[in-house]
């Protein structure tokens, strides 16, 4: 899609409403405001990882996020689309820059993004204070939906304590009682480290052990010798992108992969199988999606995203599609007039998206209430095992809206 310098620009057509408003108290033949504004080309501001470790999570996203636009019509309540993409590079320290770009500069019309919790956090710090809409297709940050949720930020992924809460009792239920805990130590790892925690040390399970390998470094070597040695039931990972890659072919090749069980959220399978090859095979994770889940809209979304893009949809795919959905349901209420919040908001906060993961709701907090799933790799596919928690929603603590 077009970038930034190209097609119709909303700025002139602003300053063109402007100067029609002045002229129009002498003359009631000149436009209405919104008879202008219903030509001009929405502008949605993607930040999200075009280069680096997570480089494949933000393409999927943006995808899936046009194909959603494209099958309904191009069109946001009956005007055109424009996509401002900027590169995130998963880098905090170049969010708020990035952010402020998107929103004065670009003067889009909604921010989506990001994938990485650390970017997350320093946009809906911006966000909040211009007030611009804002959907999150990834970054798990629970401050997002927490202490900085806030009317016009939506989420359509989960947060970092969602997917990870289901394993405590799926090991336990299996007599896994000690674990250690190995995650890329920033927000997101961290926050999943403690949603296991949370459901499985309260019940019996303990961690023997928390190792930390700094974001984005990939070199596991240390961590998988002291794992080795200490015989755990289970290893409980937080790896994305990349570096689910390279974790789970180093566990692998060090030998663990037929004696140590390695759990995570499914984020540790999920767009990276193929890439992975055989080291995948048998690995089990939890997720709020599954590449067989058998219901219409994900069996029609797969095969669209397969014929639109050449390759498989994985959750990222998924969410990033969901963005899109919920952008369409907020714009059509809103009758294509950005101006028309609590039209929008109150839709995006009560349309049931008929997402591939299956239906799901918008807590008040603004995160997905959903279902998740124990998920095995299985010939390269996730597969799902079975339901292991219906309807989780997130505490949101520290929400007040
Ligand atoms: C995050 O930083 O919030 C994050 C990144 C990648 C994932 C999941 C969460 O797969």
């Amino acid at each position: 899609m077009a970038n930034s310098t190209s097609g119709y620009s909303r700025r002139r057509a602003l300053a063109l409403m402007g100067a029609g408003a002045g002229v129009a108290a002498a003359s009631t033949a000149l436009p209405t405001r919104f008879a202008i504004g219903g030509q001009a080309k929405v502008r949605i501001g993607t930040l999200l990882p075009y280069s680096g470790t997570y480089t494949r999570l933000g393409q999927a996203i943006t995808n899936a996020m046009e194909l959603a636009f494209d099958q309904g019509g191009g069109k946001l309540g009956g005007r055109p689309i424009e996509l401002v993409k900027v590169d995130s590079e998963a880098k905090p320290p170049k969010a708020a820059e990035l952010t402020n770009k998107l929103i004065n500069q670009e003067k889009v019309d909604f921010v989506v993004g990001p994938v990485h919790s650390g970017v997350a956090m320093a946009m809906a710090k911006i966000a909040r204070e211009e007030n611009t809409m804002v959907v999150v297709p990834n970054a798990g940050a629970n401050q997002v939906t927490g202490p900085f949720c806030s009317p016009n930020i939506f989420r359509t992924s989960f947060s970092n304590w969602q997917p990870g809460h289901p394993m405590g009792k799926v090991l336990l239920d299996e007599g896994k009682k000690n674990v250690v805990l190995c995650y890329w130590g920033y927000g997101a790892g961290k926050q999943s480290a403690q949603g296991f925690k949370d459901g499985f040390v309260p019940h019996g399970g303990k961690i023997i052990k928390e190792i930390a390998v700094p974001f984005p470094k990939v070199e596991f070597q240390a961590a998988l010798t002291e794992i080795a040695s200490i015989k755990p039931d289970a290893v409980y990972v937080f790896f994305a992108g990349g570096g689910a890659v390279k974790f789970v072919k180093d566990w692998a090749a060090a030998g663990l992969k037929d004696k140590i069980e390695l759990v995570g959220p499914g984020f540790l399978t999920e767009g990276v199988t193929k890439a992975q090859g055989a080291a995948a095979e048998g690995i089990r994770t939890t997720l709020h999606y599954a590449d067989t889940l058998d219901i219409p809209a994900n069996r029609a979304f797969r095969a669209a995203y397969k014929q639109a893009f050449g390759k498989e949809a994985d959750v990222y795919a998924v969410q990033g599609f969901d963005a899109g959905l919920l952008i369409r349901a907020g714009m059509d209420a809103a009758g294509g007039d950005t101006g028309a919040r609590a039209a929008m908001i109150k839709a995006m906060e009560t349309t049931a998206i008929p997402s591939p993961r299956g239906q799901w709701t918008m807590s008040a907090a603004h995160n997905p209430v959903q279902n998740f799933y124990l998920r095995q790799v299985r010939n390269g596919v996730n597969e799902v095992v079975k339901l292991a928690m219906e309807n989780l929603s997130d505490p949101a603590k520290g929400c007040r809206m």
